[in-house]
């Protein structure tokens, strides 16, 4: 069983090229979206929604922005890393069976939070381990997740109607792949590697600067 849980960790990955388009069964996307509403939130606010989007037409227009990101983040970049990131894919909005949006509402828990006076961000905090649920889930059930944030939050709150003061977090991309790749896009295409976890921790205090830039 842990041992499990530490595959399905290990396996999990960001999916844009390997979707297939197959069906979900509605049972096998009920019981992700129910791990994903298991998630610990502060206060118990569950500040989270999902907004399942099937819709074609939705998809292409949030497609066709996603493109128009890509060219504003490309048109950051110095000529070599541009030419890099040109081979990179982003997403898998149209390839996939569907896609799921996560959304955030401060309001959610009314105005006295449980834990969250001093530390604002503990509600996105909490929206961010809804998604991880979900995706673990996914994985677990042989599916691919793939998180895009190429968008403006007001083009996809106002795509999805999504009421004034809920914040669209993360547009996730879900459904069956071909397979999972055992190494992260970014890091095949050049762009970035992982660090050693050894880099990650520190003990008692904060050591050796900061890294990785
Ligand atoms: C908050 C967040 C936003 C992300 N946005 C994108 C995105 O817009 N497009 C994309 O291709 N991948 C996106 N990713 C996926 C990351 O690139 C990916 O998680 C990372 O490269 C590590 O790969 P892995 O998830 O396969 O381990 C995002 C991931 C997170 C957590």
């Amino acid at each position: 069983m842990i041992n499990e849980l530490y595959d399905v960790i290990h396996r999990r990955r960001d999916v844009r090229g390997q979707f297939t388009g197959a069906p979900i069964p509605d049972d096998v996307l009920e019981r992700m979206l129910s791990a994903a509403h298991a998630a610990p939130s502060v206060g118990l606010s569950q500040p989270w929604d999902f907004v399942v989007v099937r819709d074609r037409e939705l998809r292409e227009q949030f497609y066709g922005h996603v493109q128009e990101e890509r060219k504003v983040f490309a048109s950051t970049l110095d000529p070599e890393a541009a030419e890099r990131f040109a081979r990179i894919k982003i997403d898998g909005v149209l390839e996939s069976t569907l896609s799921v949006v996560v959304t955030y509402d401060a309001e959610r828990g009314g105005t006295a939070v449980l834990g969250r006076h001093a530390i604002a961000d503990a509600g996105l905090y909490s929206v961010c381990l809804a998604i991880q649920n979900l995706w673990l889930a996914a994985t677990a059930e042989g599916l691919g997740v793939g998180w895009v944030s190429f968008y403006r939050e007001p083009f996809l709150a106002d795509l999805l109607g999504i009421p004034a003061g809920v914040r669209p977090v993360a547009w996730l991309c879900l459904g069956p792949v071909t397979h999972l790749e055992t190494v992260p896009d970014l890091e095949r295409h050049d762009w970035r590697r992982r660090r050693p976890l050894s880099d990650a921790v520190h003990t008692d205090r904060w050591t050796g600067g900061r890294t990785g830039a």
